[in-house]
């Protein structure tokens, strides 16, 4: 068979994209004057999410995986991907065991990716040892985290490590590092929403969105 690599598709986002206008959706009313444009609709999230399932399912589908949710933006991606992966497993001849393991990662202070990666709990990466890891993250800027994140768990030896990203952003600060795959290419904006944060707000919001800047000023620490 042709092995197709899984990252030359990817969506993407034009820099010049307009979004979405905010009141064409439903945002929580405390977030309403924080935010320019809706940029990508839960719908359209879940889409992506579903096809995304399926490749991973193709490429990984013939052994147990560890998927590996990368904490906390992470978690809204993992439990729809997740989702979907079931729905695979239970409505075809082929299925695949999956289990679950959490790491949380910290990088981030207002918008900007500090260069410490900091890993502030989670199990033993030793449980990896021998499996086929699929890392689920939310978004890949710098790459750095990534990079840190995939050097700590070669120390485990796994058998085999995937990434999944919903994001990558197109950025001149991107170290080059590219997921296996990737939901979404977005512009070099700050979003939140889908539990994407600023300062661990705008998780509680469904749609990814763009921050304004009054909020960066409203919510900084
Ligand atoms: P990197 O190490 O620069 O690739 O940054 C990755 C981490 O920074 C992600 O896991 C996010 O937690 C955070 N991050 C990067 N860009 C954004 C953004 O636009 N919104 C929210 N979080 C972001
Ligand atoms: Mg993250």
């Amino acid at each position: 068979p042709i092995s197709v690599s899984p990252t030359n598709r990817w969506f993407k986002i034009p820099d010049d994209e307009k979004g979405y206008k905010l009141d064409l959706f439903c945002v929580p009313k405390h977030y309403e004057e924080d935010l320019d444009q809706v940029i990508i609709p839960h719908g359209l999230i879940m889409d992506r999410t579903e096809r995304l399932a399926r490749d991973i399912v193709r490429d990984m589908g013939g052994h147990h995986i560890v998927a590996l949710c990368v904490l906390k933006g992470g978690y809204t991606f993992f439990a729809d991907l997740l989702d979907y992966i079931k729905a695979l497993n239970q409505n075809s001849d082929k299925s695949v065991p999956l289990t679950v393991d959490f790491i949380r990662l910290k990088s981030y202070c207002n918008d900007q990716s500090t260069n410490i990666v900091k890993v502030i709990g989670g199990d033993e990466l030793s449980t990896l040892t021998g499996k086929n890891v699929l890392i689920v993250e939310d978004i890949v800027e710098t790459g750095r985290t990534m990079e840190t994140l995939l050097s700590l768990l070669s120390e485990c030896n796994p058998k085999m490590v995937k990434v999944v990203s919903l994001l990558v952003k197109r950025t001149p600060r991107s170290s080059g590092y590219r997921p296996d795959y990737i939901g979404f290419e977005v512009p070099d904006l700050f979003l939140v929403g889908y539990a994407l944060d600023y300062n661990e707000y705008f998780r509680d919001l469904s749609h990814i969105c763009i921050l304004n800047e009054n909020a960066k000023e409203k919510y900084k620490v």
